[in-house]
């Protein structure tokens, strides 16, 4: 079966036994705090397992792309090292929400793998779980005795936590699970070492497959003051048995509580069981990675399979190129933050290995994305749809790391060459550090990375004090501008019991969706110096007056008390606190004023505002979900 085959086998059976086909959903998530990116198919029915949402359909299965760089999951600096691991991948799962369990997913497992794509049954192994003293769990009898009716009890092993039993991260679902694993060593090897001996053992050919998930339990810090001491603990504490005593002090902290019902939740790893059923010996074999590595091995003008080097870099950008693709799919694009932050680094990462290893000196990643979209098109059309957007991306973010790349690669070199002909303990000092990272732009974990691999290690204490010197630097030349006279402080206009009261709680109240003026107390006074003026700062009790956001500018306006006009030349916010400022400063400050705003312009620009959602509604519409409003500006006059 060619991949495409094996895919549509999948959803075939589960369809058979009653299962409806639902789409993957994005692999970057956009609403759920904890998670960056989907990393298990489990992800999108979270709150069907918690019972917070309704069960449309009790049986499910779909092929979900997913992605782990970093955490729980996996680690980004391994992949392509090795021939089964991968930052995407799809997780073909078979779901059950409060509907069948143990029982019918182990027997539909075996059904799948042994009867219909026809796995030789002495190459698998099934692992339960032995149960856990910390959490007070018991052991998996249940799954056992299933697992007795198919497949003999010397193939049936016991494991523990760290591998038995599933959590999607620190709190939420979780459950016992039990995994399959297939021995694809030569059948020579095979009788060599016993396979068993090799599950979960990290070998490349004894490999889990298929995880079954039995979901019963919820997983929830017991307070959270709880939470925050566990986090200071894992901040501060490194040992040798760190693993072991922060899975302790997890049990600790948190408390298991039932779930409202019992669910199956499944994850098969795609790549993995094209391997085995094509009888391959890596996932860089199958046909879900071969056409993108000759076309990479077309392009450099390098074979793949001869030069372990070589292949290592083929396979990082076979692998990386699909993260990639299907991030700018669902609408990231790279960026310095958050999830586009870890794009960036992919695409990155990729490039370097292209460049250093491959030869190649100019882009080239963007060139495969065709291939991809040939490839999984059908099976993910949203690949087709950005097709043009995905190329374009990546040609403009390859060619500006380009540059950054090969003039960072020169220097880093000549820096290690130098410490090695001149004898130093093979630490890269921080001022050398610090200088590729501000003159020449080049990332700090690059520069981990490449001194890790000629054998130096990076003075981290002292590039964060070259950036601290740097802060400091930047400090003192924008206090060098207000030289002049600075910022003064605040002086208080009411009794001093109440300026502590102020200082600590005070929240302008702001009634300018409704009022364009009303009556207001000053509270605070003080004087500032921008640019060469004097300027005066003034904290009302509440205000009508809009402070600068979201790129809207601030009010402008006046106050009034019958005998004295201020002029309002600017609204702004500071810690919650609205700060109107003045060109000076009323001669009472004691008498009420009335605060009235400038009210044409601050229509004109509200105006203008919602003419910039609806015009961001439509470039979305239009161009694709990977439109990001960024840098906006909204006054009385035009928006940008
Ligand atoms: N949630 C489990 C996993 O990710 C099974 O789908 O392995």
């Amino acid at each position: 079966m060619n991949s495409k085959e094996i895919r549509q086998t999948f959803l075939d059976f589960f369809k058979s036994k009653g299962h409806v086909i639902v789409p993957s959903a994005p692999m970057v998530i956009k609403n759920d705090p904890t998670l960056m990116f989907t990393n298990a198919g489990m992800n999108q029915f979270k709150d069907l397992f918690l019972g917070n949402a309704p069960i449309k359909h009790p049986r499910v299965a779909d092929t979900q792309k997913c992605l782990r760089v970093s955490g729980k999951h996996n680690d980004l600096e391994e992949v392509g090292v090795d021939t089964y691991h991968h930052t995407m991948f799809e997780m073909l799962g078979n779901w059950s929400f409060g509907d069948y369990f143990k029982k019918e997913a182990i027997e539909w497992a075996w059904e799948l793998l042994t009867e219909v794509y026809k796995i030789d049954k002495s190459r698998l192994y099934v692992t339960v779980f032995e149960g856990s003293t910390e959490d007070k769990l018991s052991f998996d009898q249940e799954a056992y005795d299933h697992w007795k009716k198919y497949i003999a009890e010397d193939r049936i092993i016991k494991g523990n936590k760290k591998d038995n039993f599933w959590e999607m991260g620190d709190t939420g679902p979780c459950g016992p699970c039990t995994e399959i694993h297939c021995d694809i060593r030569t059948d020579e090897e095979r009788k060599k070492i016993d396979g068993k001996t090799l599950v979960n053992k990290g070998d490349p050919q004894v490999i889990e497959i298929w995880n079954n998930v039995f979901m019963q339990y919820n997983r929830d810090w017991i307070s959270p003051s709880v939470m925050n001491e566990m986090i200071a603990w894992e901040k501060t504490y490194k040992g040798s048995n760190f693993e072991k005593d922060r899975s302790k002090k997890h049990s600790e902290s948190t408390k298991l509580s039932y779930l409202p019902a019992h669910h199956v939740d499944t994850g098969m790893g795609f790549e993995r069981l094209c391997v085995v059923i094509q009888g391959k010996q890596s996932n860089y074999d199958t046909d879900v990675f071969q056409p993108l590595i000759q076309t990479i091995a077309k392009a450099s003008g390098k074979k793949y399979g001869e030069n372990e080097k070589i292949n290592i870099a083929m396979r990082v950008i076979a692998d990386h190129v699909r993260a990639i693709s299907f991030s700018i799919a669902d609408g990231q694009i790279p960026s310095n933050t958050g999830a586009g932050y870890v794009i960036r680094r992919i695409l990155r990462r990729a490039v370097r290995y292209g460049y250093q290893t491959l030869e190649f000196k100019e882009p080239f990643i963007w060139k495969l994305s065709d291939v991809l979209v040939e490839q999984m098109g059908d099976a993910f059309p949203e690949l087709k749809k950005q097709r043009e957007l995905i190329e374009k991306v990546i040609r403009e973010e390859e060619t500006s790391f380009f540059k950054t790349l090969s003039d960072g690669l020169d220097k880093i070199g000549n820096i290690i060459a130098y410490y090695i002909n001149n004898g130093n303990d093979r630490v890269l000092p921080g001022f050398n550090v610090f200088e590729l990272y501000d003159t020449f732009g080049f990332p700090i974990d690059l520069t981990q990375l490449i001194a890790r691999e000629n054998g130096f290690t990076v003075d981290m204490d002292g590039f964060n004090k070259h950036m601290e010197d740097q802060k400091n630097r930047s400090r003192g030349a924008t206090g060098a501008i207000g030289a002049t006279g600075g910022t003064g402080s605040w002086s208080s206009n009411i009794s001093t019991e109440k300026e502590e009261e102020i200082s600590n709680v005070i929240r302008t109240t702001f009634v300018g969706y409704d009022q364009m003026e009303c009556e207001v107390k000053i509270l605070k006074t003080r004087k500032v110096q921008v640019k060469a003026k004097e300027q005066y700062q003034l904290v009302l009790d509440k205000t009508p007056f809009y402070a600068e956001s979201g790129g809207q500018v601030g009010d402008t306006g006046y106050l009034d008390n019958g005998t004295e006009k201020i002029s309002i030349v600017d609204t702004k916010k500071e810690n919650g606190v609205i700060v109107h400022f003045a060109d000076k400063l009323p001669k009472d400050l004691s008498k009420p004023f009335k605060a009235i705003v400038n009210e044409t312009r601050r229509t004109l620009t509200e105006d203008n505002h919602s003419a910039t959602h609806l015009l961001h509604a439509a470039l979305r519409k239009v161009l694709g979900s990977h439109v990001e409003q960024k840098g906006s500006l909204v006054n009385d006059e035009y928006l940008r």
